[in-house]
């Protein structure tokens, strides 16, 4: 593999690079005139295809094919959603490219619609990042001004409009179909799908969703080819016929119990291990670390002997976690209760659930009313098992629900649980001496603060 060089986070800290200016003195927007001279959009898609680029935004769909689900031929207009949400707990990505380098995110986007043959970009952004909306606007405004956007571009067929839209203020925004909705001035509760966006989207037209990050990567697919987005990353697993593959730079989160905190850019596939020690510098004050969320809260919990994980789409998987999500690794070290932790996470999905769905409504307010018990001093060593039926049976891979939301408070439950089981039964042994080998109902809900 060739040494490796950042090229997502390659103008982050240099003076101005948010401006046009400063990134066309970069070489940026050379490869948009390019491509809209020598390629056309079904050649740009084939080239992404080949690339093996997957979906940064945290399920890791096939980029390239996603596109190819748009109907071919299409009379109407094609519309293409950037999902710049962003808030999936410990993720940060979106903003800093959105912040320090809007322009190439904005390169890539208009290369991802030229593509797709979208005729309008709606850029759905998180209504809590003030400072990537007023650079973003700005940012699109010079487009305009330059030829770089509207009618005609740079003298070619292709004509874009791109929508500025401030986001919902909603984890659930983020779902793809939730957004739609959001976008279409209702409130984000997802689809029931099929249809795909592909084929009904936004204002029931076909309509690509793609995360910020993984257009900051067409541009780069584009300018320097697909061999040298293949030389990075792992090679599907043989033994995984749904596996494929890994490739490619990788904007890494790194937060929670570290010396050195921060977005940090390597080839998938990084160990946990060497995201802490050789960016992170280590856990912090000396402490040793007890586990790490691998890719945001909703993807689980590894526990330190499993550092080894690799963080590509396929790692994550292989140590009971959900999959790598949007690879936003926060560690905890030894201090941190396993009860609080997960006290935490289900306060956060009982408040995002939308509702829709009886097992996530029902099942995220179950969960924290009894972590509210167990943290009351209330709790039975039953409660554990009870949690784990809940996380068994919410959410899209059991099929009880319409989104991911729930799948992502049940993973967190089931690792933390399963992984860390003595901590909480010593917990409630401790704090509920007379009454942790109940097994009679007790009063679900005590209020405590929260
Ligand atoms: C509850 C939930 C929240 C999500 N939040 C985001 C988000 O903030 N940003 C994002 O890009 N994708 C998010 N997704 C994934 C999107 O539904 C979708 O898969 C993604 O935007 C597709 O883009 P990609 O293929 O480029 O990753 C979320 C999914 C779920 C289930
Ligand atoms: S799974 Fe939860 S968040 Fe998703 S649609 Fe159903 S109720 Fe809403």
């Amino acid at each position: 593999m060739a040494e490796f060089e950042p090229v997502l986070l390659a103008q982050v800290g240099k003076r101005d690079s948010h401006t046009l200016a400063a990134y066309e003195a970069s070489g940026g927007y050379e490869t948009l005139r390019r491509v809209l001279k020598e390629k056309k959009p079904a050649e740009v898609t084939e080239i992404v295809k080949a690339s093996g680029l997957r979906g940064r935004g945290g399920a890791g769909f096939p980029t390239g094919l996603k596109w190819t689900f748009l109907p071919k031929d299409h009379p109407g207009p094609i519309y293409f959603c950037l999902n710049a949400d962003e808030s999936e707990p410990g993720t940060f990505n979106n903003r800093i490219l959105m912040e320090d380098d809007p322009h190439q995110v904005l390169e890539g986007l208009i290369l991802s619609c030229y593509a797709t043959r979208a005729t309008t970009a709606f850029y759905y952004m998180r209504y809590e990042y003030p400072l990537a909306w007023e650079r973003t606007c700005r940012a699109i405004e010079d487009l305009y001004k330059a030829g770089l956007l509207g009618k005609n571009i740079q003298g070619s067929e292709f004509s874009l409009e791109i929508v500025p839209h401030r986001g919902a203020a909603a984890y659930i925004c983020g779902e793809e179909t939730g957004l739609i909705e959001s976008l279409e001035g209702k409130r984000a509760w997802p689809r029931i799908k099929p249809p795909f966006p592909a084929v009904e989207g936004a204002f029931r037209k076909p309509t690509v969703v793609n995360n910020v990050e993984t257009v900051a990567c067409v541009r780069h697919v584009l300018q320097r080819g697909v061999d040298w987005f293949k030389s990075m990353g792992i090679p599907p697993d043989p033994s995984n016929a749904r596996d494929a593959g890994s490739y490619g730079p990788k904007l890494y989160c790194l937060s929670g119990h570290v010396e050195k905190p921060g977005c940090y850019e390597a080839p998938l596939g990084i160990t946990v291990t060497d995201l802490i020690e050789k960016y992170g510098g280590g856990v912090w004050r000396g402490r040793k670390a007890k586990a790490a969320i691998p890719g945001g809260i909703s993807m689980g919990l590894l526990t330190a002997a499993e550092f080894h994980c690799p963080l590509d789409f396929n790692g994550p998987g292989k140590f009971g976690c959900l999959g790598l999500g949007t690879a936003a690794v926060v560690v905890l070290d030894e201090t941190v209760s396993m009860v609080d932790f997960l006290h935490n996470s289900a306060r956060f999905f009982a408040h995002e659930s939308c509702g829709q769905c009886t097992p996530c409504r029902e099942g995220t307010s179950w969960a924290l009313k009894m972590l509210n018990r167990i943290k009351a001093g209330q709790g039975r060593l039953k409660d554990l098992d009870l949690l784990l039926e809940i996380a068994d049976n919410i959410g899209i891979i059991p099929g009880t629900t319409i989104c991911g939301l729930a799948d992502g408070a049940a993973w967190p439950m089931k690792n933390a649980i399963r992984k860390f089981r003595g901590e909480f039964e010593e917990t409630i042994k401790r704090s509920n001496p007379k009454g942790w080998a109940e097994t009679n109902a007790v009063p679900a809900l005590v209020t405590i603060g929260h």
